[in-house]
């Protein structure tokens, strides 16, 4: 439905102040928390929160706790939306204020990148020790065999794939096999891992999500299991994966439920605090994916955490897959 004038004069309102465009336009490259944008645009908290809230409170930008912290994306969608997006891409890029918050957002990204990779680096050794202190490995294992389905697969794509289990898991029903990991530590071990098992036809690739574009549909399983949220953009990581679905194939998302363990953030590089079922529901949806199934399994232990298994799958050609 079209806007209102009255509704456009509101979204003009909102959007019509510098410091409000160029939030508007950080958040068009991705989810910031707050902090993370007084950073950028060098201004205190409350004075950016007071921006945020007015872009709110005008239906352009999402709010979202998550634990202690809390995010902001664009709405995107709607009039007022794509009002938004027109406008920022009507503005030249090289325009000063914007290229130099692009600069700032990029050495914001590129710390957080580099404590990532000495953070896997540095518990690649120890990996398998502590992805199990929170969740059953046997239960999470069982019920990713059940989701994936019998198989045979003939292309299984790991995204993500760090020391390499869900390529031992589920490889031996797999033709073929590629595991994708930013950290070379990981691959490392990943390679001892899939050689002991005997698993042929398994590539380990070093490269990111986001930069290696594998080919379209290629894969009948894809699995990303416990990577989402370590990145700065977890709804396209969803985006990609889900991109290299075949038709008929399945993809498998294994995460954390929303908790409140902020340590996890501060001591583990986790960003986000795990997934609430909706937002996934839709980021699959608008990945193409349908016939959305999911598993729950609850904490193993005191401080352990609820593990959400996600599987979606791509129609067949020719045949929509009924949601
Ligand atoms: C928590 S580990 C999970 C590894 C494995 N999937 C598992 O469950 O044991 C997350 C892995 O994602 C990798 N990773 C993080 N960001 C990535 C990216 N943008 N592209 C590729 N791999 C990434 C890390 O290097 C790490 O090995």
């Amino acid at each position: 439905m079209k806007l209102s004038a009255g509704q456009a004069v509101d979204v003009l309102r909102a959007a019509g102040e510098p410091t409000r465009l160029r939030i508007l336009a950080l958040l068009a490259r991705e989810e910031l928390a707050v902090l993370e944008l007084c950073r950028v645009l060098d201004q205190s908290q409350p004075r950016v929160s007071r921006h945020l809230k007015l872009l709110a409170e005008a239906g352009l930008v999402e709010r979202f706790p998550d634990g202690a912290w809390v995010f902001y994306r664009l709405t995107g969608a709607g009039q007022a939306g794509e009002l938004v997006t027109e406008t920022l891409a009507r503005i030249d890029p090289a325009d000063p204020a914007l290229l130099r918050d692009a600069e700032r957002l990029s050495a914001v990204r590129s710390e957080r990148a580099q404590d990532a990779a000495e953070y896997f680096a540095r518990n690649a050794a120890r990996w398998d020790e502590i992805r199990s202190l929170y969740v059953s490995d046997a239960a999470v294992e069982a019920a990713i065999l059940k989701a994936a389905g019998s198989g045979p697969f003939k292309r299984l794509v790991d995204l993500g794939s760090g020391t390499g289990r869900m390529l031992t898991l589920l490889g031996p029903q797999a033709e073929a096999a590629l595991g994708l990991d930013l950290s070379q530590q990981m691959l490392n071990i990943a390679r001892n891992h899939v050689a002991e098992v005997g698993l042929e036809r398994c590539e380990l690739r070093h490269g990111d999500i986001f930069g290696t574009r594998l080919p379209d549909e290629s894969a009948d399983l894809v699995v990303v299991h416990q990577v989402l949220h370590y990145l700065a953009d977890p709804a396209a990581a969803v985006r990609e994966a889900a991109r290299i679905v075949a038709p008929g194939g399945r993809l498998i998302i294994a995460d954390f439920a929303p908790h409140g363990l902020e340590f996890l953030r501060e001591q583990h590089q986790h960003r986000r605090l795990g997934f609430a079922e909706p937002e996934m529901g839709r980021w699959l949806a608008e990945a193409g994916l349908a016939k959305v199934r999911i598993t729950s399994l609850p904490p193993a232990r005191k401080q352990g955490l609820t593990v959400k298994i996600w599987t979606a799958e791509r129609g067949r050609e020719g045949q929509r897959t009924a949601a």
